[in-house]
């Protein structure tokens, strides 16, 4: 597969996607979010990759938000469409993936590149790394899930204060915030995510999918989380990988799952 706006690499179990637009700080064209959906759904159904990787291409943005450029001469229909296309395509899908999803933050995350950022299951992000969704100094609000994700991770009232002042946090009140889980060099970066890819990957894939499932069920209005949450318990009772695991553990052993 070819990709013109994103780089696509495997190393064993773990897939690395980069937006590759430096030059234009990886904003978010229709082409970039074509492109990260095929590339998701490409590892999704490789059974040989076990966690994701996204990250932003140069030193000085992860993804600067939605390309402005691109949609400065919408009208409503098409404002509408984008919001509701891009958070099928990417960002509902990256959400609800059985794959986890590690987002690399190695610089600005902002507008559509934060709510990318934040439809991943795990961020870390370098010390360099600046968050806001500065929208509505656009005359527009977040239209990629971030009125939602946002408060979820933050809370109500530091969203309202990031979303309505268009304002940037630095990396360090990120992880204050919960915004992300770690904060550590640019250059330790990828090696700190692919350590934590890797951590991932030596356990039960189906376990790893049941628990975002329901993990996910949670936020989800129309569902009862603690009902699917009981209901995939149950689940994994019938899957060769708790055999596997029980009996490793049982045997005193390292489970070797498929
Ligand atoms: N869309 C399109 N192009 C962008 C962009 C974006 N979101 N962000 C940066 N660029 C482009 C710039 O236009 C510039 O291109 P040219 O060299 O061709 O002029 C290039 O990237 C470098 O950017 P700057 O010269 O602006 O770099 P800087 O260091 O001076 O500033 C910045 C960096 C503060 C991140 C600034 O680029 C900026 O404010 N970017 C826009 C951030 C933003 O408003 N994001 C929200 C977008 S709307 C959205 O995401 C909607 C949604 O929720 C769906």
């Amino acid at each position: 597969m070819s990709y013109s706006t994103i780089v696509y690499q495997q190393k064993e179990t773990i897939v690395t996607i980069t937006i590759n637009r430096p030059n234009k700080l990886n904003a978010l064209n229709a082409l970039t979010l074509k492109e990260i959906h095929t590339a998701i759904k490409h590892a999704e159904e490789d059974y040989s990759v076990r966690c994701i990787l996204l990250t932003g291409s140069g030193e000085k943005a992860f993804v600067a938000g939605a390309d402005i450029k691109e949609f400065s001469k919408f009208n409503q229909v098409e404002g509408t469409q984008l919001a509701t296309k891009g958070q099928q395509l990417v960002f509902d899908c990256i959400e609800n993936l059985n794959t986890p999803v590690i987002c690399a933050i190695n610089g600005y995350a902002l507008g559509g590149g934060l709510e990318l950022a934040m439809a991943c299951h795990i961020r870390i992000a370098s010390e360099n790394a600046r968050f806001g969704l500065p929208e509505v100094s656009l005359g527009l609000i977040p239209g990629y899930g971030g009125t939602q994700r946002l408060p979820q991770l933050i809370g109500k009232g530091r969203a309202l204060e990031l979303i309505l002042s268009a304002g940037m946090i630095t990396a360090e009140k990120a992880l204050l915030y919960g915004l992300v889980n770690s904060v550590v060099s640019l250059e330790n970066l990828i090696p700190t995510a692919i350590k934590l890819g890797k951590s991932i990957t030596k356990n039960s894939s189906t376990a790893i999918s049941a628990a975002i499932y329901s993990v996910n069920a949670g936020f989800d209005v129309n569902k009862n989380g603690y009902e699917i949450e009981k209901e995939s318990f149950g689940n994994c009772f019938g899957t060769s990988d708790f055999k596997e695991g029980t009996q490793a553990f049982l045997q005193k052993r390292k489970p070797n799952f498929n």
